[in-house]
């Protein structure tokens, strides 16, 4: 089979300066789902015509699979698919899919397919307000003809059976309709819906099949429909969630933006949003509103509320937050904490290791069983460089301490409080940088002087 995208039109109703076709729905071009869907079908090429906005849309998408067919000027859906041809093998027939109409499902195309034969099959739906569609045109139950809304009469205005545009072709047969199509109509278009009638004038047989559900079929033509189609996958996907067991608090107020694995008994609080590749494990709870990002999870941690996670591996059985920031190149082993207002980067931190207040910890190797006191900070940064901190097993650093990398704690050192540690502390020793305590006697508390005086 051939599959080909249209994807050149404008979509003046966006009011954007981004092809509509690179808009996101869930993270991704509203165009790299209709990919993927056509992917699925295992076609003989995927060719895809492209033409507003130029390169950017081509440029978006690098795999080698896809044949892109440019169309310039856009003169309607008729010379946009004849753009496509030469790239067509004639002898398998022809898919036609919209690179705006992003959340149709393989099944329904194979249906439609098969309804096809070896003639047209053309993927309708009755809907109950047709407005701005093209209606299907039967006589004694028959499709005859599509007309387009501005052309229609009253009466054809009435039909509710709609062309969703979606639609599969004799790719033979198709040169010749698309060749002999005119753009006599009230949008001086070449209408690719035309070659219908061509079809029942040359007797091939056209068939109909409809989709699954409406949404399906459903275009982006507005910043508001993209926004209702994005609900509508989001809610199949908590629904697919839900059915592997997953517990949502509200299956509306999830958003996953990418792949979300899910092990047994998860449960995902209000308004989180996943995106890229994350991995849940088993007994994994994750608090309200939190973004996390291509992170791993191990089995039974805890992540509370407000935590920002991100290129994260955790192990198990740790509590993160709330109020966590960890950052690319983050590896915690099991039974690690990190709490509120404590951001780490590029740093290992190995099992029961605990940094619980207000830290800074970046690009710096933490031992097993670590207390990492509040107000601690990594000075990971010269202005020019970064250098690695060490810390060893059992370390105990007190609150409020700076540790100026390159610098490394030995195995069971303890770091008094207020410590700037500029050299490397001893194994098993207590190092204090603080100056002396004194009270110095007499001292007295300025006074506010008085007004004129
Ligand atoms: C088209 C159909 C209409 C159908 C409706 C479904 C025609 C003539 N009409 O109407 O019967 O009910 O879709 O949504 O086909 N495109 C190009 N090049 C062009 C024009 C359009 O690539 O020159 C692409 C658009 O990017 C879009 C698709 O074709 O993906 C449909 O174009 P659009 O202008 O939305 O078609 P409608 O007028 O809505
Ligand atoms: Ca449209």
């Amino acid at each position: 089979m051939n599959v080909v995208i249209l994807a050149a039109g404008q979509g003046k109703r966006m009011h954007s300066d981004t092809p509509k076709v690179l808009h996101p729905l869930a993270g991704r071009p509203l165009l790299a789902h209709v990919i993927d869907t056509a992917r699925g079908l295992r076609p003989g090429v995927i060719c895809i015509v492209y033409g507003h906005g130029g390169d950017s849309v081509p440029r978006t998408f690098s795999q080698p699979d896809l044949v892109w067919a440019r169309q310039e000027p856009q003169l309607g859906t008729g010379h946009a698919l004849a753009q496509a041809l030469p790239h067509l093998d004639p002898k398998s027939p022809t898919l036609v899919l919209y690179g705006d109409v992003p959340l149709i499902r393989a099944e329904t195309l194979a249906a439609l397919c098969q309804a096809a034969g070896k003639g047209v099959g053309l993927l309708t739906i009755e809907l109950d307000d047709p407005h701005g569609y093209g209606r299907i045109v039967r006589s004694r139950g028959k499709i005859r003809r599509i007309v387009e809304e501005k052309d229609a009469s009253k009466a054809e205005r009435t039909l509710c059976e709609i062309n969703t545009g979606i639609m599969v072709l004799p790719t033979a047969r198709l040169k010749g309709w698309l060749a002999r199509l005119q753009n006599r109509n009230a949008q001086k278009e070449y209408y690719l819906t035309d070659v219908i009638a061509a079809a029942v004038a040359d007797k091939v047989s056209v068939s109909a099949a409809a989709p699954g559900a409406v949404w399906e079929t459903a275009g982006v033509n507005s910043k508001s429909q993209l926004a209702q189609l994005e609900r509508v996958y989001q809610l199949n996907l908590a629904a697919a969630l839900m059915e592997q067991g997953v517990t949502l608090a509200d299956p509306g107020r999830v958003d996953v933006r990418g792949s979300l694995a899910c092990a047994r008994d998860v449960f995902i609080d209000v308004n989180c949003v996943f995106e890229g590749d994350v991995v849940l494990g088993a007994g994994v709870s994750v608090g309200a509103h939190c973004v996390i990002r291509n992170v791993k999870i191990g089995a039974g941690t805890r992540i509370e509320s407000f935590c920002h996670l991100d290129a994260a591996d955790i192990g198990a059985r740790c509590r993160i937050g709330p109020y966590a920031r960890l950052r690319p190149g983050t590896t915690l082993a099991e039974e690690v904490h990190i709490g509120n207002f404590v951001e780490v980067k590029a740093s290992q931190i190995a099992a029961r290791s605990k940094a619980n207040h207000l830290a800074y910890v970046g690009d710096t190797t933490v031992g097993s069983d670590v207390n990492i006191g509040a107000g601690t900070i990594t000075c990971n940064y010269d202005g020019a460089n970064k250098h690695r901190t060490i810390i060893e097993d059992d370390v105990h650093i007190g609150s409020d301490t700076q540790l100026v990398a390159p610098v490394r704690v030995g195995k069971g050192a303890t770091l008094g409080a207020g410590t700037t540690l500029t050299k490397d502390a001893p194994a098993g020793a207590l190092t204090i940088s603080r100056a002396k305590q004194v009270t110095v006697p007499g001292w007295k508390r300025p006074v506010k002087k008085k007004q004129g005086a």
